[in-house]
């Protein structure tokens, strides 16, 4: 039996923690959950037992077996630490401690293995996650080079996402994002970074390097979509490559369910599998594929992935 603690639970990635802790069956003794002091003194059902939002504060924070954070970058940086001095295993779901050489970034399909007994994890972007998921099922290809496009839902920033497309969608200015999102496509996640890619841009770059050492770029897009994110993929291979070889790797592999045809949002919501379709040669240059690829990014980009690291720490005691 596991003290678990939830940090950020009353936000849509923690009320996802809570129900897939739930969904795998972790043994729970004693459940935490910390949030901001707005919500203190809310309640939440966990396995039909009410729980009382305590706020976060350093002098409240007690000693817990596994952290699960998502309450941003700043949220991270200031507590993650004295969670983990404390003995605790903190799994992060913000961008604060990815890229730290000390601070394995894990899915558990595709890097389980790098993982040391840290005390200090982090969970990768949501758009990262389900890419990385896909290349790992070809990476005995040998994979060159990757581009992605995402087509990103607006659940992927939280309360406020999903709050300003009701706004703009009842034509209200938007109170979030740069523009309104309903009817748009906004090519803007995140703060713009040098050479004008995006924060979100680089996140994906960069993650994708540390997890499977693959040089990838991308350009990450914002629709009027609820739930789910969308990204198209192609693929250079070093070598030629067999069309159904490819097909026969992603439907072999865990975490993807393939389909002939293609995947769309509605069908991926509330999944924890990555689906992939439109599977095809790209004839304008040499060893090259498209691919089209759908995961909702509430569970397998970011609860459901942490829940799932969570497990296998237990179950394989690592
Ligand atoms: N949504 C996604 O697809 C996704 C994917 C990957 C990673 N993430 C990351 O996960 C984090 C949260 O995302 P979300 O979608 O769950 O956002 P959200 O729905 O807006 O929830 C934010 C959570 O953070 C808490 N919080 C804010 N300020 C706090 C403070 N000072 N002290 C303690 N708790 C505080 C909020 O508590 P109150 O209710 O008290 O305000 C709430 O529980 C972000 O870092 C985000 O980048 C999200």
């Amino acid at each position: 039996m596991y003290d678990i603690a939830i940090v950020g639970a009353s936000g849509l990635v923690g009320r996802m923690f809570l129900k897939g802790l739930e969904e795998y069956n972790i043994k729970i003794s004693n459940l935490t959950l910390y949030a901001s002091r707005r919500s203190a003194g809310k309640k939440l059902i966990f396995k039909d037992k009410e729980y009382e939002i305590i706020e976060l504060k350093e002098d409240n924070i007690g000693n817990h077996d596994f952290a699960l954070f998502s309450a941003g970058g700043k949220i991270s940086e200031r507590f993650a630490k004295i969670f983990t001095q404390k003995g605790t295993v903190v799994i992060d779901n913000s961008s604060y401690y990815r890229m730290y050489d000390s601070v394995p970034l894990l899915v558990p399909e595709v890097n389980m293995d790098s993982y040391n007994g840290e005390l200090l994890i982090a969970n990768p972007n949501c758009s990262t996650i389900q890419t990385v998921v896909l290349l790992k099922a070809l990476e005995e290809l040998e994979i060159n080079r990757v581009i992605v496009s995402t087509y990103q839902a607006v659940s992927g920033s939280g309360r406020n996402g999903i709050n300003d497309l009701k706004r703009t969608l009842k034509r209200k200015n938007p109170l979030f994002y740069p523009y309104a999102i309903a009817n748009n496509c906004i090519p803007q996640i995140d703060k713009f970074s040098k050479d004008g890619y995006t924060y979100e841009e680089e996140k994906m770059i960069n993650e994708t390097k540390k997890i499977m050492d693959i040089n990838l770029t991308a350009t990450c897009v914002r629709v009027p979509i609820t739930n789910s994110h969308s990204i198209s993929v192609n693929i250079q291979f070093n070598k030629e490559f067999d069309i159904e070889d490819v097909k026969n790797r992603l439907k072999r592999f865990p975490g993807i369910m393939y389909y002939e045809e293609y995947p769309v949002n509605e069908m991926s919501n509330d999944q924890d599998y990555c689906l992939v379709g439109r599977v095809r040669r790209d004839y304008s240059q040499e060893n090259t594929l498209h691919l089209w690829c759908v995961a909702d990014n509430i569970r397998k980009g970011a609860a459901i992935n942490a829940v799932q690291i969570l497990d296998r720490i237990i179950k394989e005691k690592l």
